[in-house]
Order: C-alpha cells, then structure tokens, then sequence
C-alpha cells in the first residue's frame, strides 16, 4: 500500500510537471490530451491520471512479464515443444496464443452485473445446457484462467500445452468492450523473445524450483532458475 501511494504520488508531481513542460513522454501525451465526453471537452485531471498512470504500469507490466516468464517455463518443462518451434518457426504466433492461454496471466477480475442477465451453461456431457440467473448489482468473478483450461472449449487436450494449437479461443485478454487495450503489443513483446531465442539457437532449461506468487490477481512467477542453452 505504501509504494501504491509513492507510485500516485510520483505520477501526480510529474503529471504536473508535464503540464508545465512537456516532453516526448506518454505521461505528457495524456496529461494534454483533450477528452470529449458526452460533447464535453475536459482534459484528464489528476486523479484520472493518476488511476491511468496505474492502469498502465500495471496492466502493461505484470502481464506481460508473467505471460514470458511462465511460457519459458512451460516450454523448459517440454523439450519437445520447443523442438517443433525449432522445426517450424512459423509456429510462433500460434505458441504466442498458446503461451497467454496457458499462462492467463490474468487469473481474475472483479465485475458488477449492471443489469439482470440469463445465460446458458453449457454441459460436459452434451445434454441441453443449463441456465444461469445473474441479478442486477450481483458481483461476478471472471475466473480467465478457469475458462482458458474449459474441455468443453479446448477438448481433451485442455490440460496440455501444445504451441501449434488452433483453434485456440482462449479468454486471456477478456472480452467485449473491455477488451485488453494492450494485446497487441503484449503479443509483439512474447513474440519477440520468442524471435530472439530461436535466432541465437538457445533454448531454456529449469535448473531449479519455480515459485509462484500468492495472488488471486495476477499468475506471478517469483522465482524460477533458467538456463538457456545451445539448442
Ligand atoms: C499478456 C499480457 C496481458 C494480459 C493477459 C492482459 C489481460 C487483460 C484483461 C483480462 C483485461 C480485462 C478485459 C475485460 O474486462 O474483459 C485487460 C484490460 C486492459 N489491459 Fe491488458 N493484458 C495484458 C497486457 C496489457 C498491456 C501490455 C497493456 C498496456 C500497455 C494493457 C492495458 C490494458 C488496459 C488499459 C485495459 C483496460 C481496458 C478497458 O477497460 O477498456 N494490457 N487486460
């Protein structure tokens, strides 16, 4: 809580800075950016700022580095996918989807039904699909990582991690009109180290525990020891 405050503070002093004096910086972009808003012009106030400036740090930096931590880690615990994007590298965007499936880095979100909604459950077993009430303020738990492992969705192989998957519908960036503002570059960003990787022909290996932090939020890798060796 308190480096959450620090952080505020930080991005309100230089919100106001840039105000003054801008440079070629995404916090002076925002900081004079008009809004218009219900045919209201405003520009963002601190406050605003303040909860963007947050938005981004976090949305754009805990994903995406968990999302390449753990498809590392996924690909160092099988040899033998990383060998088919040897073989094949024109599977890497296909690994990058598998990657943020099996990784969700996002576990959870947090949402209020704004009005009452009646939904269809699908069955397991094929039968007609049960029904499912959401009243109007209900609180919803989007659980991505759940929904990215659905058999119903993902079939048998649900539970396996396989880079050349497609269809691959997975639900990691979320949906609708809150879609991941950042999905296209946090797929560059895999995709990149991905390139990297494959070019220098090295390929990563667990050389110890990996540690997992406790988060309901986040899929955070702690800790983990990787080699990355000649291929
Ligand atoms: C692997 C990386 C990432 C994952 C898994 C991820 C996941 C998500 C999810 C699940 C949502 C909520 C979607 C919904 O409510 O349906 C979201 C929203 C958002 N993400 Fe990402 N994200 C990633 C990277 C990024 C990056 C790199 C940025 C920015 C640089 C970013 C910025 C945002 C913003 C601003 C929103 C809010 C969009 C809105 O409410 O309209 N994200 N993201």
């Amino acid at each position: 809580m308190a480096a959450m405050g620090d952080m505020v503070t930080e991005l309100i002093t230089t919100a106001a800075r840039r105000r003054e004096d801008p440079a070629a910086d995404v916090l002076s972009e925002l900081t004079n950016a008009e809004v218009t808003l219900d045919g209201v012009t405003h520009r963002l106030d601190d406050t605003e700022l303040a909860m963007f400036g947050v938005q981004l740090v976090v949305a754009g930096n805990e994903t995406t580095r968990n999302a390449i931590a753990g498809g590392l880690i996924a690909l160092a615990q099988r040899p033998d996918q990383w060998q088919r994007l040897v073989d094949d590298p024109t599977l890497v965007p296909l690994a990058v989807e598998e990657i943020l499936r099996w990784t969700s880095p996002v576990v959870s979100f947090l949402r209020t039904a704004v009005v009452d909604v009646t939904l269809p459950v699908p069955r397991l077993d094929g039968a007609a699909p049960d029904e499912l009430t959401i009243a109007a303020n209900d609180p919803v738990l989007l659980l991505y990582g759940e929904a990215n492992r659905d058999p119903i969705e993902f079939g048998d192989s649900a539970d396996l991690f396989d880079v050349g998957r497609t269809p691959n519908h997975h639900l990691a960036f979320g949906f609708g009109t809150h879609f991941c503002l950042g999905a296209a570059l946090a797929r560059i960003e895999i995709r990149v180290v991905l390139e990297a990787l494959l070019a220098q022909g090295r390929m990563p290996s667990l050389v110890g525990d990996v540690r997992y932090s406790p988060s309901q939020i986040i899929a955070g890798v702690e800790f983990a020891e990787v080699q990355f060796l000649p291929a």
